[in-house]
């Protein structure tokens, strides 16, 4: 991790986010999802998990060599203890320490696209398996936090050097208890974003069900 590649002291996810987390995924709520990209690379032989936060997807991954990177050292430090088969480092994926051509597959869930990086370290029928959030993801904690204010999440993946070649969905729903809304609300930016007065919404609230949505695109080179 070069140091003009960190914009601040502690870049990307701060440490109680990145607690939370891990605490949230290990309950398996997101299998489904994991799965459904582990089945995507089976067949890929060197895999990156770029933006892989705590491991939890990447020690999922089956291949011949397993890399992930993170900007959060906190991140990296937890995937790290988690399996020592796979690599990983504290870096941007905005500038990797890959060289050229090493990937069979790049997978990013939930994390910044580096399009143009990913596409040089990607081999020449490489492709990049990206997952971000569908309309329903979250809606009733999104309508339980802000009411009628709702935001919807932005759908779109777009980038002039890569095409998508295969879109699909993985849906389901999770009953959470109180701890679970806590670090489910505590991950994201919302925690910081959202005026007190909207999360003391949660306050009363002992278990609620609430939908994923997830879209799962997989990008190939133009
Ligand atoms: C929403 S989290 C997703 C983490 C992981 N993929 C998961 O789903 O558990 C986004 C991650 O991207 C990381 N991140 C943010 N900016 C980054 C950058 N420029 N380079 C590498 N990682 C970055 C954050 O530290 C955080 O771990």
């Amino acid at each position: 991790m070069l140091a003009n590649d960190k914009h601040s002291l502690n870049p990307g996810d701060n440490d109680d986010m990145v607690v939370s987390r891990d605490l949230f995924l290990n309950k398996g709520y997101y299998s489904k999802m994991a799965q459904a990209v582990s089945s995507i690379v089976s067949k890929k032989e060197i895999i990156l998990d770029a933006g892989c936060g705590t491991g939890y997807y990447t020690k999922q991954i089956n291949a011949k060599e397993i890399y992930g990177i993170d900007i959060s050292k906190k991140a990296v430090k937890i995937a790290a203890k988690k399996d020592s088969s796979i690599s990983f480092a504290v870096s941007s994926v905005f500038n990797t320490p890959f060289k050229d051509n090493t990937f069979d597959a790049i997978v990013s869930i939930f994390s910044p696209l580096a399009f143009e990086e990913f596409s040089r370290i990607l081999k020449d029928d490489g492709i990049v398996v990206c997952v971000y959030p569908g309309e329903m993801h979250l809606i009733e904690l999104k309508k339980a936090i802000y009411g009628d204010e709702t935001i919807l999440n932005d759908k779109a993946v777009s980038s002039n050097i890569f095409t998508s070649i295969e879109k699909r969905n993985v849906k389901g729903r999770m009953l959470l208890n109180k701890e679970d809304i806590s670090n489910l609300i505590r991950m994201t930016p919302y925690f910081y974003t959202t005026p007190k007065e909207k999360l003391d919404n949660l306050n009363g609230v002992e278990s609620l069900e609430v939908q994923y949505d997830f879209i799962i695109e997989v990008l190939k080179r133009n």
